[in-house]
């Protein structure tokens, strides 16, 4: 049996979880009264301004209501309930890319917040159920500004500021949004970048954007077009501090996040207000074990879930400081996020697996050179981590003292499903662990809908409908119920199905194996292998493509693209082809989707009936021998020829 790694007892003695035996009085009640399990924390953790009467409908499941009849406005829990106890108390640390600080307390969040609502609703008429994009770095007006649609029930939709002017568009579009709030750009690496030329790109076309918001943040020049776009630094000064909160159902939706599916279309998430906020407060306390006095880091980017939940929501919901950085941790040199972790005397830090891939390989022992005693817990979110990446955060970073949170969750589920509790659950490297308390996740056999034995693989399964869950696919209700509840039944009815298989170890611990479907997970950036291949059948020479996932060092995955082009005679200039290629892709969606690899091929592995063979075309690029029967294959001898191509 593995050794496992205990939570530090000093920790653990005064934490919210102590043991593994309030784990389990936790999960158990659960399991036993759930809806009394929910109720109790919905009517603990939340200020109603009208409190609910139902704790769960479920009779038009999937589609599930929770606290139904109740009223609240997530800004409120974020900031005007901290006001009595923590006005002074720094809401916000801030760190730019070049060094500039900012310390922004919960009683000046309250005022920035409300300006910035006031600004929505009285210059742009943004109104409740309105849809605003918000397209920004990592600042904190970004922040600002989402709290600020919250305060006035309009419903924003990050996108993040790495996807192009089409991605944009199709956002925009989808959404069907009235207002986009921008940023003139930012820094990075020292150097500015721009955001809002993006943007103008993205509204050459006719879209439903009215009104554009811009933030001025480096200063540098931008196109300005007249009766559309308008200046935050400008406008903001004028607003009243106080701006009224709307007081909204427990089922309204909170906001959109676009995420890659299986399909070319990226999927419009949408969460509601009540559950979403309960369960991003909850984990924050279980998992993280914030205290009062704790400074705590989330490297993620606003414009992913992680960013939504684990450096505005959560964090503010429960009256935590939460450190907003601008740059990367890599510059100046590789010892910033340390330098920054013995600076604010971080106590959690939580980033992602290809972070600390990265660290690792570029300062094996930069984090010896700072004081980082103050760290209590590590965490990292959104792809998995590999074991000698795990240990060195475990014992070079955290120097054996703190646990490690490897957190799995989802865009969809809102909040952490499963993850080990750092004051109470024994860890093993690599391994997320048990589901948390009030989430029924089971490991199930997608035949059968049991549940499988120990070293088995399954399908990662919610059984039962969870405050935080998402509620919708954006104006798709069929492909919501298609896209989670149409693979898994159990006992006859559909479950949550997350995409991503896993495993028991003998301990009943649950390792998370990968994505089953079509999308792959490229330096925790989720994409689908069906939105790269539209990108790239864009340009005008493609005739065919598929795109798989091959494993790569840092990032986790890289894209691989087999290309067929439409010309005869072959690859006239196959550097000419490569670069258009990836300009298509660049434009289409972003820097984030580039193939690491292209290979031009005279043709692709299909069945007689014209199915592309993906597991071929992966094994051929892992440089695995196929093993399996191809005498099937509609002409076998593509195999051979892609194996020279990839070879030579
Ligand atoms: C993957 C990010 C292994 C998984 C919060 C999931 C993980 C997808 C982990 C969601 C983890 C996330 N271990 N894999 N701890 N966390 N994943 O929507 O494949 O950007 O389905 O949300 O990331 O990515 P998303």
């Amino acid at each position: 049996m593995q050794q496992l790694f205990k939570p530090n007892k000093a920790f653990a003695k005064d934490a919210r979880i102590k043991n593994m035996c309030e784990y389990e009085e936790l999960a158990e009640w659960a399991k036993e009264d759930y809806e009394g399990f929910w109720e109790h924390f919905a009517k603990e953790k939340l200020d109603w301004i009208k409190p609910f009467e139902n704790v769960l409908d479920e009779s038009n499941a999937p589609f599930v209501k929770w606290f139904d009849g109740g009223k609240l406005n997530v800004a409120t829990q974020c900031i005007d309930r901290h006001l009595d106890s923590r006005k002074n108390k720094a809401a916000i640390i801030f760190e730019g890319d070049r060094g500039d600080k900012q310390i922004i307390t919960y009683l000046e969040l309250y005022y920035n917040v409300n300006r910035f609502a006031n600004l929505l609703k009285n210059e742009f008429n943004v109104k409740k159920g309105d849809r605003v994009v918000i397209y920004m770095p990592m600042i904190p007006e970004a922040a600002y500004a989402m709290l600020a649609c919250a305060r006035i029930g309009a419903i924003h939709s990050v996108v993040f500021g790495g996807f192009s002017a089409e991605a944009l568009r199709d956002r925009i579009e989808d959404a069907d949004a009235k207002v986009v709030i921008t940023a003139d750009g930012a820094y990075r690496k020292g150097k500015p970048y721009m955001l809002k030329p993006v943007v103008d790109k993205a509204l050459e076309e006719n879209t439903p954007i009215e009104k554009v918001l811009v933030v001025q943040r480096n200063f540098e020049d931008i196109e300005w077009v007249s009766g559309r776009d308008y200046s935050y630094n400008e406008l903001i000064t004028s607003q009243a501090p106080v701006c009224e909160a709307e007081a909204m159902e427990s089922e309204d939706p909170l906001f959109l996040l676009y995420t890659s599916g299986s399909t070319g279309k990226p999927k419009g998430v949408q969460h509601s207000q009540a559950g979403y906020i309960l369960w991003a407060q909850m984990t924050m306390e279980w998992v993280f074990d914030v205290k009062e006095n704790d400074t705590y880091w989330c490297t993620a980017d606003i414009g992913w879930i992680t960013g939504h939940t684990y450096i505005v929501y959560g964090p503010l919901a429960m009256g935590a400081t939460t450190v907003m950085f601008e740059g990367v941790p890599t510059y100046p040199d590789a010892g910033r996020a340390w330098k920054m972790v013995e600076e604010y005397k971080i106590n959690q830090f939580y980033t992602a697996p290809t972070a600390i891939r990265v660290l690792h390989k570029m300062g094996e022992d930069e984090p010896k050179k700072y004081d980082l005693n103050s760290l209590k817990v590590l965490g990292t979110v959104g792809e998995p981590i590999d074991p000698p990446a795990w240990r060195w955060y475990y014992e070079v970073v955290g120097n054996s003292q703190c646990s490690i949170v490897d957190t799995y969750w989802q865009t969809e589920t809102g909040g952490h499903i499963i993850s080990p509790i750092a004051s109470a659950t024994p860890i093993k490297p690599a391994c997320a662990t048990l589901p948390l308390p009030g989430i029924m996740a089971e490991i199930l056999d997608p035949e059968t809908g049991e549940k499988v034995e120990v070293g088995q693989k399954g399908y990662m399964c919610v059984t039962r409908p969870w405050p935080s869950q998402i509620r919708n696919v954006w104006g798709d209700e069929q492909r919501y119920k298609k896209s989670y509840y149409g693979d898994v039944k159990k006992d006859g009815k559909a479950v949550y199905f997350t995409g991503d298989g896993a495993v028991y170890d003998e301990n009943g611990y649950i390792t998370i194996t990968g994505r089953t479907d079509d999308v792959i997970n490229v330096s925790g950036h989720r994409l689908g292998t069906a939105e790269i291949e539209a990108a790239i059948k864009k340009h005008s020479n493609v005739a065919e493509v598929a795109v798989v996932g091959k494993p790569h060092d840092i990032k986790g995955e890289a894209i691989f693209a087999y290309v067929v082009l439409k010309s005869d005679n072959g690859v006239a200039d196959e550097v000419e082809e490569l670069k258009a290629i990836n300009n298509t892709i660049k434009q289409e969606i972003g820097n984030i989707a580039l193939c690491d690899d292209i290979i031009f091929a005279p043709g692709l592995p299909k069945t007689r009936s014209g199915k592309i063979m993906r597991r071929i075309l992966r094994s051929l690029a892992k440089g695995e021998a196929i093993t399996q029967d191809i005498s099937t294959l509609e002409d076998p001898s593509i195999v051979a020829k892609l194996e020279a191509l990839i070879q030579s």
